[in-house]
């Protein structure tokens, strides 16, 4: 998604706002630019492509000024372009915007009307021209920008820049995430913490409907209904916001590799350093009188959440409902008052998500947030927000993040369970010291990284790829092939592997690898029997197994990737290691843009 940055600062501006865009490039981008005011003058530079091009232009064609806007765009109206880049000016205003105006068709229409010249294909020139159109009428920025924030229909996180106005940034959002940074004697404007950590680690975050009056003393911030508010001023630790690849290739490898801290970080959060006792809220999760839970979500948090269902029926008996967000509210499920509708997201910002979590909102009887990002939107606006604590994710591919929701799910199936009665004493001992195992495990898993790269090197010569899993593997398997595809762009499917019978067995051939995610659980001697189908037919099997799981399946195996034992219940959160490094080291081997992988954002923050 887009990313926005505003600077009012003593410093010259360009190079403040060129590094803020740069710690926001994680969230994918075709394009950047800046805009400053200098001596009351209002100018910009804009770059197609890598920041890079925009901070050679500013080197053979500098932009002075102590204020300034910056963003960089992930494009929804018009093709990557420099006269689509932002930031977007009309006359006396230059704006950044991160969001879709699903209006902005009418706006263009009466702007022609009124004699405007339509420069560009986007909805955000809509909004600077308009704008400057009631400046012209003699509006101060602020009663102008008030005008449009009234009629803007869509999502929006909006930063205006006024000519004459060497001290005032205005800031609005909607639908799209926008916090304040507090300097000393300057003041910043950021799409995310992340953004605006080289600049300060004192962030208030805007809630729905805010404007943001910022001048370098001051912050006023007023609500929807035009009323003064005080939003709280978080302290960002340094470290949360720190992101360096800290001597990887890839932000991608980094946060595979520290799955075994974050994970056990997570533990001792939810289980405390020893004994078994479950840490949640149980005051305000209360399992035994629900009927029924909601679990919603997108892309790999959506996987995480299917594999809770697996746990969270087997364990607390309770009946679970899995949807993508993009599904969910447009379906109107009933939710009733015995409902706990609970939602995973590692921004906390996922546009489908956060309006699913809206749909469910004086529906169901507790709203649940399991999100990376606390001061998140869905945090927010959540009953009860349990923390996955993975720590930054930079790579557009989710990896640590979807181990910790697992880790924290299962937490959650624990509880419910526990709470049901469900769940002895002695069971729950077991696994919380399965779970404290974890961390060592993968990181054995971690340490067979030299196989699946062999292995990675023969699936980048692959057109299609097929994963199969049962039971609660059959999420990781989607998981796998969700990897796979969206960062090596090799065409993967997932199925359970029953289901190959059905269909999906007439796309067996030599050239199409099968990847067979199988601890040797109560399903594995089926999930053999459905290999050997796959190799009757010349197929090639890529096991990912334990080593007697592997010895079990026979010699006809093409290649296998051992794991370590393990409760067989936590298989899910130990086999993402080597669906994630698979995934990985065939992306490296085609030299795709592993962090930044095309047409795809970090955040997704529009529907
Ligand atoms: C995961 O690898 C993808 N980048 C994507 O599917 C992601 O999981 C999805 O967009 C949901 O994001 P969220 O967890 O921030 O809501």
């Amino acid at each position: 998604m887009c990313g926005i940055i505003g600077y009012l600062g003593s410093h010259e501006a360009a190079p403040f706002l060129v590094e803020a865009l740069k710690r926001l490039e994680y969230r994918g981008y075709d394009s950047a630019g800046i805009a400053t005011v200098h001596d009351g003058a209002l100018d910009r530079r804009r770059a197609v492509g890598k920041l890079v091009n925009l901070s050679d232009l500013l080197v053979h064609d500098p932009l002075p000024g102590k204020s300034g806007i910056g963003h960089t765009r992930w494009a929804t109206h018009g093709e990557p372009s420099t006269r689509n880049a932002h930031p977007h000016r009309a006359g006396h205003v230059a704006v950044v915007h991160n969001g879709i105006i699903e209006n902005f068709r009418q706006l263009r229409a009466e702007l022609c009307e009124l004699g405007a010249e339509i420069q560009t294909e986007t909805d955000t020139e809509t909004i600077a021209l308009m704008v400057d159109h009631y400046v012209q009428q003699g509006d101060s920025p602020r009663a102008a920008v008030e005008r449009i924030l009234d009629r803007l229909e869509g999502a929006f996180a909006l930063a205006f820049l006024f000519e004459d106005e060497e001290d005032l940034i205005i800031a609005a959002r909607k639908g799209s995430p926008l916090a304040i940074g507090h300097g000393y004697g300057e003041n910043y404007v950021g799409s995310d913490a992340i953004a605006l950590a080289p600049l300060t680690d004192r962030i208030t975050y805007l809630e729905e409907g805010d404007m943001a009056i910022v001048t370098r003393t001051s912050v006023e911030i007023r609500d929807s209904e035009g009323q003064l508010a005080n939003r709280e001023m978080h302290e960002i630790q340094k470290d949360r916001a720190r992101v360096d690849k800290g001597g990887y290739k890839h932000f991608m490898a980094k946060e595979i590799a520290e799955q075994p801290q974050v994970i056990s970080e997570a533990v001792g959060h939810y289980f405390g350093s020893s004994g078994h006792e479950i840490r949640l809220p149980s005051d305000q999760l209360d399992f035994t009188g629900l009927d029924r839970v909601v679990l919603v979500a997108c892309g790999t948090a959506y996987y995480a959440c299917l594999t809770a269902k697996y746990w969270i029926e087997r364990l607390a008996g309770l009946p679970v409902e899995v949807d993508v967000a993009s599904e969910f509210r447009y379906r109107e499920p009933p939710i009733g008052e015995n409902t706990l509708a609970l939602f995973v997201s590692q921004s906390g910002e996922t546009a489908d998500t956060l309006a699913a979590l809206r749909y469910c909102r004086d529906k169901a009887r507790r709203i649940v947030a399991v999100v990376n990002v606390p001061e998140s939107s869905i945090a927010r606006e959540s009953d009860v927000a349990l923390p996955i604590l993975a720590g930054t994710e930079i790579g557009v591919a989710s990896t640590k993040a979807f181990s910790c929701q697992l880790t924290v799910l299962l937490t959650v199936a624990m509880e419910a369970a526990r709470q049901r009665g469900r769940l002895s004493e002695e069971r729950q001992a077991d696994i919380v010291a399965a779970l404290r195992g974890l961390p060592a495990r993968i990181n054995l898993a971690l340490d067979f990284e030299e196989v699946t790269e062999r292995v990675a090197h023969e699936l980048a010569e692959a057109r299609d790829v097929l994963f199969l899993g049962r039971g609660q593997m059959y999420p990781l398997a989607l998981e796998g092939a969700l990897k796979m595809k969206e960062i090596s762009y090799i065409h993967a499917e997932a199925y359970a592997s029953g289901e190959l019978k059905h269909g999906p067995i007439a796309l067996i051939d030599p050239n199409v690898p099968v990847v067979v995610m199988a601890p040797r659980d109560a399903l594995f001697d089926k999930t053999v029997s459905n290999m050997q189908e796959v190799m009757a037919r010349g197929g090639k099997v890529l096991l990912i197994s334990d080593r007697k799981g592997i010895e079990t399946a026979g010699d006809g195996i093409w290649r296998s990737v051992e794991m370590p034992e393990v409760d067989t219940l936590l298989a899910p959160i130990l086999y993402a290691i080597p669906a994630q490094q698979l995934a990985y080291h065939t992306a490296v081997a085609k030299g795709t843009d592993v962090d930044q992988p095309r047409n795809l954002a970090k955040s997704v923050t529009v529907e």
